[in-house]
């Protein structure tokens, strides 16, 4: 290269994992996939059930590059669901209208060794999406893939269903310690297989959604969350060098502290709730942040949508960060609302 010449560009959302400040964040919608969007609903309409959506190849990547299309985010994220660890490790998995995920409970020790073994042919389909979408997306575009956090994933298969209060893996945990353990190792050793095959079919960067971390009292956040997702990122920092980290413990408020001790990651995801004030004081600026807008002022949009925008960009200024929501986006977002979202972010 000749001294005058100016750097390689770099995609911007990877340039902000390295640690880059930019004026105008890089920006991309947890859920930018799904029922808001009418050719969503479309191909969801043709696909038949919300799983037979993610297992095929196809669609899968056509609808992860729908939001890319119409709004043009700087980072894709795969179309899939973190249900389809334990569907690889033979867990009977559907999905029901109206009322959510549906999985075969796990009662006891016994049944808990059923799953064992974690079957990334079950997923080969999965791989292929991530594969159709690498060969079709922008340049300037970043491809995100992601799994679940063992916590996460392992509180569905216990109780079955989603649950507000988590009574049912919060219980099987006192009652069963080294059979919940056991676990818990399942699925950090099928997490990094899935996250390292995803890496290899194309993505290069990866969220790990720890959604009901916020929950847990601190020795049980540490015991379920940050240790066994501090062993993911290791192994992921060993076998796929280079590819980018983004954890999200939801709404872990002040045990944040005690993850960023025990996990490198390259960014961290804030939920709705955390203050980022009291975050950034207390982390420093070495991480990457994301978030951390409230998908409801989204929903309601107008003033209450400006005044959110602008205090969500006043907390992070200065920091290398990621515009987000602070959870998924809801099926009932008017699309107008997004487009005046993306005209306030990328905004001067
Ligand atoms: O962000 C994206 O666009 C990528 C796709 C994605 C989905 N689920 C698609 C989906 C991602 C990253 C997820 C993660 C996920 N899935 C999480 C972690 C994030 C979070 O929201 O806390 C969790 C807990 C799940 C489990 C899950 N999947 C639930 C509880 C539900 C039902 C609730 C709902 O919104 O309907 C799902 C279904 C689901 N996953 C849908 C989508 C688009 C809706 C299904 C449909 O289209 O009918």
């Amino acid at each position: 290269m000749n001294p005058g010449a100016q750097p390689r560009t770099r995609k911007k959302m990877l340039a902000t994992l390295d640690g880059e400040v930019f004026a105008k964040p890089p920006m991309w919608l947890m859920r930018q996939a799904g029922r808001y969007l009418p050719e969503y609903r479309e191909v969801r309409g043709q696909a038949g059930s919300f799983l037979d959506l993610c297992f095929n190849p196809k669609l899968a990547a056509e609808v992860t590059l729908q939001p890319i299309r119409r709004f043009g985010f700087d980072a894709a994220i795969l179309f899939s669901d973190i249900l389809v660890v334990p569907h690889a490790l033979g867990q009977k998995v559907s999905f029901e209208e109206g009322y959510g995920p549906r999985l075969e409970p796990i009662l006891n020790e016994k049944t808990v060794a059923q799953f064992r073994t974690f079957d990334i042919e079950r997923l080969s389909s999965v791989l292929e999406a991530v594969s159709l979408v690498k060969a079709a997306l922008p340049s300037e575009t970043t491809f995100i893939g992601f799994c679940g956090s063992p916590w996460t994933v392992a509180s569905y298969m216990i109780a079955g269903a989603g649950s507000k209060d988590l009574a049912a893996v919060r219980t099987f945990a006192f009652r069963h310690p080294n059979a919940f353990a056991g676990l818990i190792e399942t699925l950090v050793a099928a997490s990094v297989e899935y996250l390292v095959a995803q890496a290899r079919a194309g993505v290069e960067v990866v969220q790990i959604f720890d959604s009901w971390a916020g929950l847990l009292p601190v020795d049980q956040f540490v015991a379920w969350c940050v240790e066994p997702t501090a062993r993911i990122v290791r192994e992921l920092r060993a076998q796929a060098p280079g590819l980018k980290i983004i954890c999200f413990p939801r709404e872990a408020g002040s045990k944040l502290k005690s993850f960023v001790a025990g996990v490198d990651a390259d960014c961290l995801a804030l939920g709705t709730a955390e203050d980022v004030g009291v975050v950034r004081s207390q982390l420093g600026s070495n991480v990457t942040l994301q978030g951390n807008l409230d998908p409801l002022a989204l929903v309601a949009g107008g003033v209450a949508l400006e005044d959110s925008v602008r205090r969500v960009r006043g907390a992070f200024e200065g920091a290398p960060y990621i515009f987000n929501l602070g959870h998924g986006i809801l099926p009932e977002t008017p699309i107008a609302h997004v487009e005046r979202l993306i005209e306030l972010v990328r905004a001067d």
